[in-house]
């Protein structure tokens, strides 16, 4: 009987930390930077990988991008809108892949998002970046040494990416007392 009780006692605790793992929204100056450095198109195009894109580097899941609530031509303010919910995505894999103990400002936080958005969740979670953090290493220095590296699409390096990089290291650079992580529950 206690046996049993402690068992699902510890289920219990280990689903409530997963369902409660909901990042912070990411602040404005990284809604902007992500805005600026995909910017705007109404109409589905390919990005230099060739995946079909929309709107703020919204990467389609089907054929036209029928996924998305929105109309094509899409308007600017319909784009802003699917980049908000586009932008949760990146916002909890940077909020669940680090550790507990790992802290970050809003502005840190947001030049994480802004490079989970582009690189996705996958690569950041196995990146040497993310294993830094979570390794006690001081934000400020991994994500300067880290982030560039980041630079390449398919085998070459961007010069898009380069800037790109270069912003969300200012981005995190920038001083700020507003907290993002740790957030309570992951
Ligand atoms: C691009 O990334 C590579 C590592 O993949 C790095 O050695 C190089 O310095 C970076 N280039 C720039 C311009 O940041």
């Amino acid at each position: 009987m206690v046996r049993l009780a402690i068992t699902s006692l510890t289920l219990l605790a280990v689903s409530t930390t997963q369902a409660a793992c909901t990042g912070p929204a990411a602040n404005q100056a990284t809604v902007d930077l992500i805005a600026e450095f995909e910017g705007f198109s109404a109409d589905v195009y390919n990005d230099p990988t060739g995946n079909p894109t929309v709107g703020y580097g919204h990467l389609c899941q089907q054929s036209g991008c029928s996924e998305i609530p929105y109309s094509i031509p899409l308007s600017e303010a319909d784009g802003k809108q699917l980049l908000a919910d586009d932008v949760i995505p990146p916002q909890d894999c940077i909020t669940t892949q680090t550790a507990e103990a790992v802290t970050l400002n809003a502005n840190q936080y947001g030049a994480l998002v802004s490079w989970a958005y582009n690189v996705g969740c996958g690569n950041s979670g196995s990146s040497s970046l993310i294993a830094r953090l979570n390794n006690g290493e001081d934000p400020q220095t991994v994500i300067a040494e880290e982030l560039p590296l980041w630079n390449k699409s398919g085998g070459q390096v961007l010069p898009g990416l380069v800037r790109r990089r270069a912003a969300e290291v200012d981005l995190a650079n920038t001083a700020t007392s507003d907290p993002a992580l740790p957030a309570g529950g992951c």
